[in-house]
């Protein structure tokens, strides 16, 4: 029998059905009456997944987009779907140190290996990593919809080479968009952890 899904952290249903255009034509997609989108497919798979330290086990087609199954399975809310086509990094999590955009990530292409780093992985409200707590110390963010990729594409990059130029740093940030113009507070908070860090 068929399974049925509806994709609650798809929030824009045309966005989505648009821009999953590989992803949709593996499947079938329906308008839910609800207003979201119903999923039927016939080749769900049971694939484990180490995300924050937490292994987690779901049942989805393997080409379902890694962004999905954290917002849609797991309910994480630090990465977000801006784009949906690897242009914005709006969906930026941690893979073996480097940042990757879920977005455009089939799960069944990860290893077995991989461990998933998201914002909400990094540090909690009640203890902030230092990165984050550079941001707030410097209110280096407006509505937030950015920081999964701005945080987690400067750590990466800092991790790799903790005396990061600005240059450097602004370079790897340069596919990161910012639609609230914060740049230059989110600049100066990357700088001062990445001082504080080396002190
Ligand atoms: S949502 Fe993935 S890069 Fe824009
Ligand atoms: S703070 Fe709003 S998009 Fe960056």
């Amino acid at each position: 029998m068929p399974r049925q899904r509806r994709r609650a952290g798809a929030s824009n249903p045309v966005c989505f059905l648009a821009t999953g255009a590989e992803f949709a034509s593996k499947n079938t997609l329906r308008t839910a009456a609800a207003g979201g989108v119903v999923l039927i497919t016939s080749s769900m798979r049971t694939i484990s997944i180490k995300v924050d330290g937490r292994l987690h086990t779901v049942e989805v087609d393997p080409s379902t987009p890694l962004l999905f199954v954290l917002s849609d399975e797991l309910g994480l809310r630090g990465p977000k779907f801006g784009c949906g086509i690897a242009q914005c990094g709006a969906c930026t999590v941690i893979i073996g140190g480097r940042a990757v955009r879920s977005c455009v990530l089939p799960i069944g292409s990860m290893k077995e290996e991989d461990e998933v780093t998201t914002l909400e992985g990094l540090g909690t409200p009640e203890k902030p990593h230092p990165l984050q707590q550079s941001f707030i110390n410097e209110g280096a963010s407006q509505c937030g919809f950015c920081l999964s990729g701005v945080i987690l594409t400067a750590k990466a990059v800092l991790d790799e080479n903790p005396k990061a130029s600005d240059e450097e740093i602004r370079q790897a940030l340069g596919g990161v968009l910012c639609r609230c113009f914060t740049h230059t507070r989110m600049l100066r908070a990357i700088r001062k952890y990445a001082d504080e860090r080396r002190a």
